[in-house]
């Protein structure tokens, strides 16, 4: 998770440490270290926090000028001492740290053990050191590109090596890489502020660019092995905006990683001719798949919101029934469960206390335990049957947006997984959602090249007090969560309601003043959708409404219109969710609130 490196005349170690401290705030489970000595590499490595490496290293720290350090947070391989970085090679040649997923490891990994490479660790990490070393013919830049050659996946790779003491290599693919520039040092880091106390001279690094570093020069090559100009970004950011990456708020920040976070999650879990979902970690049987008769999905907050689109999707392509419960209501409330029941928890820490209790009441009553958790070794995936892990990467701001549209993804496959195995499917309709799913994170991307625009016209409604989202099918759930996502952050009552019940009630609530969010995207129900439109329009509210390109004629009935990107039906919630979240970070700033820390909320609950 987080990547520093360093060449030059100083004692190495203090400087790594002091790294990684400036990315402790990212959140890591362990950590560690590789300095090239007289001796060789000297690696040390730790599960936990960074103070329990310091003190490790505070009585016998190896002597060096030049060393690569790493904060991990687990994707492959649960946290421990082993699964931690660097990795290096059998003879402890080469170490390397490295940020992101190689997606074919476990091919790579059977043929290095064919050539007699052992592993050490779990993780997917481990097989890189084994293919420098295997390449390796006297010139470590030459090693590297050779491996980029073979690795499929993202990645961001410092790499040292014993017999070359005066270089650093680094390259990135789909993962952040900066090389800093010093006077007689340089450095390279995965994010600013782990080298912003050293130097603000940098290089931002593009996809497929590759560095070699020495202690008094930085050379740039791109793809083809050219070398190239790279312009020196001045950072002029203070350490906390620095930690941002530039954004005024990790909200921002971390609406702005969904395209990436979507990628990783979806990553190496489709079939390449888009044919099929793989989700080769849910080792389910034909038998245990037949086996089951109900699902239950049980989450709190956010994640609760993401089991509710889960129960359209799963019931829509799998045909299997599916209820979605509050944790805290399931654990108290006597479920009608057994052993044909699979019970599928979502939470993003893995550490919910309701959702953990509800976890174990259902194992105690028979049934199997999916967990969907962005965490792991979190408790969940400790104790559930199976796991699915979204891989958002750390979230900081309470409110959720990353974990979220990553958790509606494993929702999309854990659907199609079981519609596969159940045959419910044809093999068309199994291409067409899989096409959905993998076009989402250039489909998200467009929807935040529309930023200005909603920033501009939210400020309008940003005094509003009472603000309605509507929607039908999944586009009611998806205002369950923008409904959830205004109020955390900005204070102003919020609610959701699926269009058609407004006129059992809620109409009489729409006068003059009010906002009211309108999703659109189901097109089974869209004329229905826009005369409830119209139904709040003819009462003087103010209408913001959502819908596919295309769809010209909404905007004869609204205020405003945000155009997303047309897709399956069911993938809508990943793109309607995202102007939403938008509209809620824009009112609260508009509003003065503190955006990342609201009041009276956490990020995880973890008590009653
Ligand atoms: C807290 C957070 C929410 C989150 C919920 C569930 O209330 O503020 O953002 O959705 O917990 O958390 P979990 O980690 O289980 O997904």
């Amino acid at each position: 998770c987080g990547i520093v490196g360093y060449i030059g005349s100083k004692p190495v170690v203090p400087i790594l440490l002091d790294g990684l401290a400036k990315l402790e705030y990212r959140g890591y489970d362990s950590a560690g270290i590789a300095v090239l000595t007289e001796q060789g590499i000297a690696v040390e490595k730790s599960v936990g926090k960074l103070a329990i490496l310091a003190e490790k290293l505070a009585h016998n720290a190896p002597q060096g000028t030049l060393g690569i350090g790493h904060t991990r947070w687990a994707t492959h391989g649960r946290p421990s001492d082993i699964n931690s970085h660097p990795h290096t090679d059998c003879a402890e040649k080469f170490a390397v740290v490295h940020n992101g997923i190689i997606e074919n490891f476990q091919k790579l990994k059977e043929w290095l053990a064919a050539n007699g490479h052992t592993f050490r660790s779990e993780t997917d990490t481990e097989v890189l050191p084994h293919l420098v070393e295997h390449f390796y013919q006297g010139d470590l830049l030459a090693a590297v590109r050779e491996v980029v050659k073979h690795i499929e996946g993202s990645y961001a790779l410092g790499i040292i090596c014993q017999d070359e003491p005066d270089k650093i290599v680094a390259v990135r693919k789909d993962s952040p890489l900066v090389v800093g520039l010093g006077q007689g040092e340089n450095f390279i880091a995965s994010d600013i502020p782990a080298i912003l106390s050293h130097t603000r001279d940098t290089y931002i690094l593009n996809d497929g660019e590759m560095v070699l570093l020495t202690a008094n020069e930085v050379k740039v090559f791109d793809q083809q092995g050219q070398e190239i100009n790279k312009e020196v970004f001045r950072v002029h950011w203070d350490v906390e905006a620095a930690e941002k990456g530039g954004y005024p708020h990790f909200m921002l920040k971390e609406i702005h990683e969904q395209p990436k976070a979507l990628r990783d999650t979806l990553s190496g879990r489709l079939a390449t001719d888009n044919s099929r979902v793989l989700l080769e970690e849910l080792q389910m049987t034909p038998e245990e798949v037949k086996q089951i008769k109900k699902i239950f999905i049980t989450a709190c907050g956010t994640a609760y919101h993401a089991g509710i689109v889960g129960k359209y999707v799963i019931e829509d392509l799998a045909r299997i029934p599916v209820e979605v419960d509050i944790a805290s209501e399931f654990r108290y409330r006597n479920p009608i469960i057994d052993q044909d029941t699979l019970v599928v928890v979502i939470s993003q820490s893995g550490e919910t206390a309701d959702t953990l209790a509800a976890l174990r009441e259902a194992k105690n009553r028979g049934a199997r335990v999916l967990a969907v958790t962005n965490v792991v070794g979190s408790s969940v995936a400790r104790e559930a049957n199976w796991v699915i892990y979204t891989w958002a990467g750390p979230e900081i701001a309470v409110a959720s947006t990353k974990a979220y549209t990553t958790q509606l993804v494993v929702m999309y496959l854990l659907g199609l997984y079981l519609a596969q195995q159940r045959g419910t499917l044809t093999q068309e309709q199994i291409r067409e959602v899989v096409t959905a799913l993998r076009e989402l994170p250039a489909q998200v991307e467009a929807i935040l090249g529309r930023e200005e625009e909603i920033k501009g016209f939210v400020q309008k409604y940003a005094h509003c007090e009472d603000v309605f989202f509507l929607g039908r099918s999944i586009d009611y759930a998806v205002a369950m969560e923008g409904s959830l996502k205004l109020k955390e952050i900005s204070y102003i009552h919020a609610e959701a309601y699926a269009a058609g019940e407004l006129k059992h009630g809620t109409l009489a609530l729409i006068v003059e003043g009010i906002l009211v969010l309108a999703l659109a995207t189901q097109m089974d129900v869209f004329d229905k959708m826009v005369s409830n439109i119209k139904e709040v329009k003819a009462r003087d509210a103010s209408v913001v409404g959502i819908t596919f390109e295309g769809e010209e004629e909404l905007a004869k009935s609204v205020d405003e219109v945000i155009y997303i990107p047309r897709t399956h039906k069911l993938t809508s919630a990943v793109l309607t969710v995202v102007p939403l979240q938008l509209i809620a970070y824009y009112v609260a700033v508009a509003r003065g609130c503190d955006v990342d820390k609201p009041r009276n909320l956490a990020k995880s609950v973890t008590v009653e």
